[in-house]
């Protein structure tokens, strides 16, 4: 068993009440939130970084701006404004948005993106404080931990033998300076990695810096990577950092490189070949010594021969390569997650919780996953609140489909085990076949005899960990 850690981080909000859906993913990714209202608490701030929620569609905060902007103007926060699309048009909200916060996001928008919003401007807050802060971005991931008991929020676990290779990986790729391209599929856990990576580094002290490119609208992206001098439109009443800027000596990681439109894949290609940043408006250039991490879920090969992403680009990216293994193929540590998800939000229950049923625990492996982690931790936590027992069932996971296997003959039955055998095999060896067939006691011709007829060829061409 192995986990990085890291620890909790504290977010102020001031608005209507939550949605249940915000509130829990908070918990999730570690905030203590705390209520706080117009006009009070604010010698209370905190003097160390903290996230901050300001929704200005509440009536309360629309009939107080002036409080608002004093509130805003608390330097140790990295704000977040929510807004209505028709607030976009108000010349004061915009002003307070574009003068005293990190990112905004138009409502009704899902929890994932506002928590997105808010991760980055409270790594954003915590490099004004002087260093790297807590949690997935700006995260203080400790060493490699032995035990699962004390884990906190941004740990990555995992004991089988796909996981242990991403651990090696990551300290691999951690003491050189190459570029990292971590690809999975959603929920897997890029964004874990990425801050590990950096954390292992010996940037580890100096910024750890998160772009998600498919979040900032388009007309913002550029000012947003690059920054502006005073003046350089109407509005820009002074200069800004760009985020490359800031995370200058240490690493940006540019989550969901897929999603990043054409035109700033032109300007991020320059920077990489050049290491320097043009703000907006600016007539010199500053040299800026970053070491980049990109991710994405999405199929690059095919985002290229569509020409959405340009190739020169994903070269120079793609120096190092990381693939986040799915959460199906990690077999016991499913089980492994599930446990440590139960452990750590029980709180929630009504009454002592002991453990899975049995056939919860066959649900957990028959499942596809296809949420990966993340849809394994929410599984957990609507299970943890649900539960009417003392043992949460595969009903309480919503998967009571999945717990019992469906009736097979026996041909089906070998087929199943020999693609799971086969599928663990191929992650186990990066796809390579050769080696794949060595571990399987198989010909090479032989397996893919049987890979074409499962219709598995596929699975011969992922990349797995590319790092050894
Ligand atoms: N190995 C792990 N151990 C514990 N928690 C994990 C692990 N992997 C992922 N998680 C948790 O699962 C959630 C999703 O992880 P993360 O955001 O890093 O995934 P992602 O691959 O970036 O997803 P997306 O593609 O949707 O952005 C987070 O809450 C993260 O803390
Ligand atoms: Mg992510």
């Amino acid at each position: 068993m192995e986990a990085f850690s890291s620890s909790q981080r504290h977010l102020y909000y001031v608005g209507d009440p939550l949605t249940l859906e915000v509130r829990s993913l908070m918990d999730a990714r570690g905030w203590t939130v705390r209520n706080s209202e117009l006009g009070r608490d604010l010698e209370s701030f905190s003097s160390t970084p903290s996230g901050g929620l300001l929704d200005f569609s509440s009536r309360h905060i629309q009939s107080n701006l002036r409080q608002a902007e004093t509130l805003l103007s608390i330097k140790t926060i990295g704000w977040v404004a929510l807004l209505t699309p028709a607030q976009l048009d108000n010349e004061t909200i915009r002003r307070l948005v574009r003068d005293f916060c990190f990112d905004y996001v138009t409502l009704p928008a899902s929890g994932e993106r506002i928590l997105n919003a808010l991760g980055h401007a409270y790594g954003i807050a915590a490099l004004h404080d002087g260093g790297a802060s807590g949690g997935v971005v700006g995260a203080t991931l400790g060493n490699v931990h032995a035990q699962a008991s004390s884990h906190a929020e941004g740990e990555m676990i995992g004991s089988c033998d796909a996981m242990l290779a991403l651990f090696r990986a990551i300290r691999k790729v951690a003491i050189t300076d190459a570029p990292v391209f971590i690809s999975g599929e959603s929920g897997t856990g890029k964004e874990l990695t990425a801050a590990a990576i950096h954390q292992h580094s010996t940037r580890r002290d100096q910024p750890f810096v998160a772009i998600n490119c498919g979040a900032i609208p388009t007309h913002l992206l550029q000012s947003e990577l690059f920054g502006y001098e005073r003046g350089a439109f109407t509005g820009a009443n002074q200069r800004k950092i760009g985020r490359v800027e800031a995370a200058n000596g240490g690493t940006l990681f540019l989550d969901e490189i897929g999603d990043l439109p054409l035109e700033s894949q032109a300007s991020l290609l320059r920077f990489l070949q050049e290491r320097k940043v043009e703000r907006l408006g600016g007539h010199g250039s500053t040299p800026v010594d970053v070491r980049i991490i990109s991710a994405t879920h999405v199929d690059m090969q095919t985002a290229m021969a569509e020409s959405r992403f340009r190739a020169d680009l994903y070269h120079r990216l793609c120096v190092l390569q990381i693939d986040e293994p799915p959460l199906r193929a990690r077999g016991k540590d499913i089980e492994l997650l599930a446990k440590h998800m139960l452990d750590r939000f029980k709180k929630d229950a009504h009454r002592p919780l002991r453990g899975f049923a049995p056939d919860a625990v066959a649900a957990l492996h028959n499942y596809s996953w296809p949420g990966n982690v993340r849809e394994l931790i929410n599984r957990v936590r609507r299970a943890i609140v649900m539960a009417e027992g003392r043992l949460i069932g595969a009903h309480d996971l919503e998967l009571g489909e999945f717990a019992e296997p469906a009736p097979t003959s026996l041909a089906q039955a070998r087929e199943a085990g020999e693609r799971q055998a086969i599928e663990m095999a191929l992650l186990r060896n990066r796809g390579r076949l050769g080696e794949a067939a060595k571990e399987l006691g198989v010909s090479r011709v032989t397996l893919y005899r049987i890979l074409s007829a499962y219709s598995m060829r596929d699975a011969t061409t992922s990349p797995g960990v590319d790092v050894e």
